[in-house]
């Protein structure tokens, strides 16, 4: 079934929109949302799907109200202390993409330690996205080049596609192929820009605590239906 789907990015959204439905405080929201993604993971998993993106925490999410912020930071810690021991003794590979200085030090030494080590588990790769924003990214990484240069370490003329995604925090990862967003919302939010140059994109009306295995199954179905032409005929 996942023959030739190497890289499922999602954009994991809803969650304040389906706690408000139902009368409940946003945060009952995220707390759900974190349930639906532990079902998602496993499934992957199953599917044996290589590379798995997820956007946990957008740069712009700073500007959310401190008790939501906080509360997200504290599932974070929760997630990132005990939940996700579960995925990685199913083999994964735990890499972040992101700010990472923007976050508490407790969690960027949480993180630094998951990568080290995950770092030789070759069953497939979650690559989490917190405190990331693609626009930030680009700019990072034209700065790293502009340093090279100055210092002599890289030509201006060998600066071509591959150099400049070497340089992004999603070096060594292959483009996403597929781009999932919940929640009824068709946009990209800051999310991969310079990766999703050739990706699907499949927008789905669930709000992301009721996105279930069986819909994540059926959405990769329909990607294996589409036709990619990459500008050929
Ligand atoms: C996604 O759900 C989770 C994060 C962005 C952290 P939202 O919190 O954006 O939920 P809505 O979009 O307001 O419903
Ligand atoms: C995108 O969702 C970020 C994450 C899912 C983490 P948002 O809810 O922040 O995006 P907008 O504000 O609707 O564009
Ligand atoms: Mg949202």
């Amino acid at each position: 079934m996942t023959d030739n789907i190497k890289h499922v990015a999602i954009i994991m959204d809803g969650n304040g929109r389906w706690a408000t439905s139902k009368g409940l405080p946003r945060s009952a929201g995220h707390k759900k949302g974190a349930e639906t993604l532990r079902q998602i993971l496993e499934t992957a998993a199953d599917m044996k799907i290589p590379y798995i993106t997820l956007y946990a925490f957008s740069t712009e999410n700073w500007q959310r109200d401190k008790a939501e912020v906080d509360y997200l930071m504290g599932l974070l810690r929760q997630y990132l202390n005990s939940e996700i021991k579960e995925i990685e003794d199913r083999g994964a590979r735990i890499l972040f993409i992101g700010e990472r200085e923007m976050l508490a030090n407790d969690i960027i030494v949480k993180m630094s330690e998951l990568e080290r080590r995950t770092k030789n588990n070759k069953d497939f790769t979650l690559c989490i996205a917190l405190s990331y924003g693609s626009r930030a990214e680009i700019v990072a990484a034209a700065k790293k080049a502009a340093i090279l240069v100055a210092e002599g370490e890289l030509k201006v003329n060998d600066i071509d596609e591959k150099t400049f995604s070497n340089l992004l925090y999603t070096a060594g990862i292959p483009d996403p192929d597929l781009v999932i967003r919940t929640s009824g919302e068709q946009r990209i939010s800051n999310y991969l820009l310079w990766q999703i140059a050739y990706s699907e994109l499949y927008f789905t009306k669930t709000l992301w605590p009721d996105f279930s295995a069986e819909e994540f199954k059926a959405i990769i179905s329909d990607f294996n239906s589409r036709e990619r032409r990459y500008g050929k005929v």
